[in-house]
């Protein structure tokens, strides 16, 4: 057998698979190997282990003849086209669960970083521009205790952040395109949550429908004093209108782990704004949780290339 793993993967789990007597094909440097690399690799492989920096696409699976399973590591799946590998009988394993509440953590750290202003405090001492101890009007935030929070999407990651918010007294709304949950937070329209929200958590997947959903018309819709909080992926908010929003003062700020392309580039516009947080997608970058996404995503591809069902199929 036959195995392609496309990033720099931990030599302990590149290990484990080689044990089984599976031969490696390894992407190892820090950038996502070019799309000219896998074409040249994949023809005859039995299974890709890949994260959300390669795209596996059509072109990509019909050229690997022998291919059984593709194992991401990761949660998100919108860089495999899921339907080509599906109808050629090929298995998707991700990583579900086990970085549900790392990601949940990440959100609220954002939530508190951008409406305490926490970033900006460390970096204006860092400059030395704190001259006086303490003033009244220095620095002030905006309350996330007792507030409205508007979750859109309550998947995994949302009922996480919706269990941390009740513990800051948080009156929780949320809109989930799919169905209502059997959960105390109240159920309502996009357009009401925007409207009501003091902070706009997104945590869909991306795909065609939440592409952009995130645009000109819902952020106008969005309060003076709300805050956008987005760890789920770039491209469901627009960042040019995100970027007129703020100029324009629609909302209060952004605090954002994720963005259209990655890695931003410093001279993107929204780097300029001191009520915009960033952190380069780190939602589930603890050790735990790499490590379990680890195990996940190796017995998933180990179980692909046995033809057994995986631990996390999609
Ligand atoms: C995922 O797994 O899809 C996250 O974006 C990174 O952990």
């Amino acid at each position: 057998m036959k195995v392609l793993i496309t990033f720099r993967f931990f030599d302990e789990w590149v290990n484990r698979i080689r044990e089984n007597g599976i031969e490696i094909i390894q992407w190892k440097e820090e950038k996502a190997p070019p799309k000219k690399w896998i074409m040249d690799n994949v023809t005859d492989v039995d299974g890709i282990l890949c994260t959300l920096n390669t795209r596996i696409d059509k072109d990509i699976i019909s050229i690997a003849k022998k291919l059984k399973v593709i194992s991401t590591y990761s949660v998100g799946f919108d860089h495999i086209d899921v339907k080509e590998a599906k109808s050629k009988g090929i298995k998707i394993g991700y990583t579900p669960e086990v970085l549900t509440e790392t990601t949940a953590d990440l959100i609220f750290g954002l939530i508190l970083a951008v409406a305490r202003r926490i970033v900006e405090g460390d970096k204006l001492i860092r400059e030395g521009k704190w001259m006086i101890p303490w003033q009244p009007d220095f620095l002030l935030g905006y309350d996330v205790y007792g507030k409205t929070l508007g979750i859109i999407g309550m998947g995994r990651i949302g009922k996480a952040v919706y269990r941390r918010a009740k513990g800051f007294n948080m009156h929780v709304i949320y809109y989930s395109r799919s169905k209502k949950y059997d959960i105390e937070a109240e159920y309502v329209s996009l357009d009401e949550l925007l409207q009501r929200s003091d902070f706009v958590v997104v945590t869909v997947d991306l795909n065609e429908s939440t592409y952009h959903m995130i645009n000109e018309k819902a952020l106008k819709m969005m309060k003076r004093n709300a805050f956008l909080i987005n760890a789920s992926r770039g491209r469901t908010v627009d960042e040019k209108a995100l970027v007129k929003a703020l100029e324009e003062k629609w909302i209060a700020g952004a605090a954002l782990d994720v963005f259209e392309e990655e890695p931003i580039n410093k001279d993107h516009p929204l780097l300029k704004f001191n009520n915009v947080v960033v952190t380069p997608h780190i939602g589930s970058a603890t050790f735990e949780t790499r490590h379990k996404m680890a195990e996940i995503a190796v017995e998933n591809l180990k179980r692909g290339l046995r033809g057994e069902k995986l631990v996390y199929e999609l």
